[in-house]
């Protein structure tokens, strides 16, 4: 244990009861997955888990910078803090992640927000304790923006919040660049961690239980080039496939000018793999994809999507689409509708365009009205809740593969398919945590229903 830790515990322990944290992750799985550490080394140190924030004596968010949206509910959130603030004066206020990684919002959270104790970036998760011991013993805020070369420790044990599902990163940072992403500007360049740390990882969590691992990278797909050793992707998932124990293996996100046949040939061959890809399409028009610098084109897209289902006629594909990309006009989005209508996703994630400081696309010259956008983007979840309704109706009198995840009040458990759709049945709670075979009943737009057999 580190000198700090160990002076955060010997502080911990003279307090009367046990000292709680409160943690909230924004935005994507990366996040939630660095949010899981933190409190793993919190706990290390001493801290019990709240989920009440008026409970706690740390409280931290760990931000995102994706859309503006987000940053905007933080310092929303943060304002609210004040309050506790006053009536506990030794409450710990953190804030971190890929928000706090930029300098305009150390700067920001200082003037306006002066009563945040920590702030610190993505590459400094692993100074907490130091930050920490500074807040606990010092007036003056903790700041740490560095961008260290190194990772997050592999020693801290993630608090996970579920025992059957799992997040393992393979991989931090991104080269891609594309012009609208803040990501490669506050997580850094690619690394990835060692096969057999990521290996022995997937081990554990299947020896204790887990049902579901989730590979989590920027851009999976590139996993392994930088390594003293190269290793590719597919190889990664063939290893993982080949380890013994009742578990399936998803991914995210897989960028599509890098989704190789070997890949596609990869999901084939390895059972243990859920025959679903979420391919980030953005926009369907090439001008567009130009401009975003995402290295393909709207048929190369297709064209993958093809290879994959002449292979995997079932297979199940999601994405990310961005409406109102500057000087996005009708014609581009009507080239997205297209190739949304032609690969028929299963579920697409869209969001408007956020201009991002810093980014490329930020100083792009941008025409069309905030209306308009709105407008495309009602657009785009319409024609998507048509296709899936019509879409899932493939599966009804199939037998499917859950995950049960929840229960809710009238008697009925959820959970994801194999194919990553989220199933309904008439259950007890005790299915939660276990695969079932669901046979299907009923579609609608967003799940499936079925009767467990
Ligand atoms: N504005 C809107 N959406 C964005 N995304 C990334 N950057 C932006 C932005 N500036 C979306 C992309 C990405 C997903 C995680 O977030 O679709 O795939
Ligand atoms: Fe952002 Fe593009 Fe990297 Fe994804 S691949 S994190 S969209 S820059």
């Amino acid at each position: 244990m580190t000198d700090h830790k160990q002076m955060i515990k010997n502080i911990l322990e003279q307090s009367e009861k046990p000292p709680l944290c409160f943690l909230h992750s924004f935005g994507c799985q990366q996040n939630v997955s660095d949010g899981e550490k933190i409190l793993g080394l919190l706990c290390e140190m001493g801290y019990g888990v709240t989920n009440d924030i008026t409970a706690a004596d740390l409280i931290i968010y760990n931000t995102c910078a994706v859309r503006e949206g987000a940053e905007l509910k933080v310092y929303s959130l943060v304002g609210n803090l004040k309050n506790l603030k006053k009536k506990n004066p030794g409450l710990i206020i953190g804030v971190c992640g890929c928000m706090a990684q930029q300098e305009k919002t150390v700067e920001k959270l200082k003037k306006s927000y002066p009563y945040v104790d920590i702030i610190f970036g993505t590459f400094a998760l692993g100074e907490l304790p130091r930050l920490l011991y500074k807040a606990l013993t010092e007036k003056e805020t903790a700041v740490d923006i560095t961008e260290y070369n190194t990772d997050f420790p592999e020693d801290i044990r993630p608090v996970r919040s579920s025992s059957f599902s799992a997040s393992v990163p393979i991989m931090y940072g991104c080269n891609n660049f594309c012009s609208y992403c803040i990501v490669p500007y506050v997580r850094g360049r690619e690394r990835s961690r060692p096969p057999e740390a990521i290996i022995n990882e997937v081990k554990e969590l299947v020896s204790s239980g887990c049902k579901e691992i989730m590979l989590l990278g920027q851009n999976v797909n590139s996993y392994g080039k930088t390594l003293d050793e190269p290793i590719s992707f597919s190889e990664l998932l063939r290893r993982i496939n080949d380890i013994d124990g009742d578990f399936r293996v998803r991914f995210m996100s897989s960028h599509p000018k890098d989704a190789t046949k070997e890949l596609i040939d990869t999901i084939v061959g390895c059972e243990k793999i859920c025959k679903h890809l979420h391919l980030p399409l953005q926009s369907g028009s090439d001008r567009i994809l130009e401009a975003m610098n995402r290295h393909y084109t709207a048929e190369k897209y297709l064209e993958t999507v093809r290879y994959a289902r002449s292979l995997i006629p079932d297979l199940s594909f999601s994405t990310d689409i961005i409406v109102g990309f500057p000087n996005e006009i009708a014609e581009d989005f009507e080239a997205t509708l297209d190739v949304v209508r032609k690969v028929r996703y299963d579920n697409i994630f869209s969001f408007i365009y956020s201009k991002r400081t810093g980014t490329k696309a930020a100083v792009m010259e941008d025409v069309t009205p905030e209306e308009e956008k709105k407008e495309r983007i009602q657009k785009l979840l319409e024609v998507q809740r048509e296709i899936s309704s019509e879409g899932f109706r493939r599966f009804i009198g199939r037998t499917l593969t859950v995950l049960f995840d929840s229960a809710d009040d009238e008697g009925y458990c959820s959970g994801k398919s194999n194919e990553f759709i989220i199933v309904k049945a008439k259950a007890d709670a005790s299915v939660i945590g276990s695969f079932r075979k669901v046979k299907i009943t009923k579609a609608f737009n967003w799940a499936l229903e079925g009767d467990i057999i």
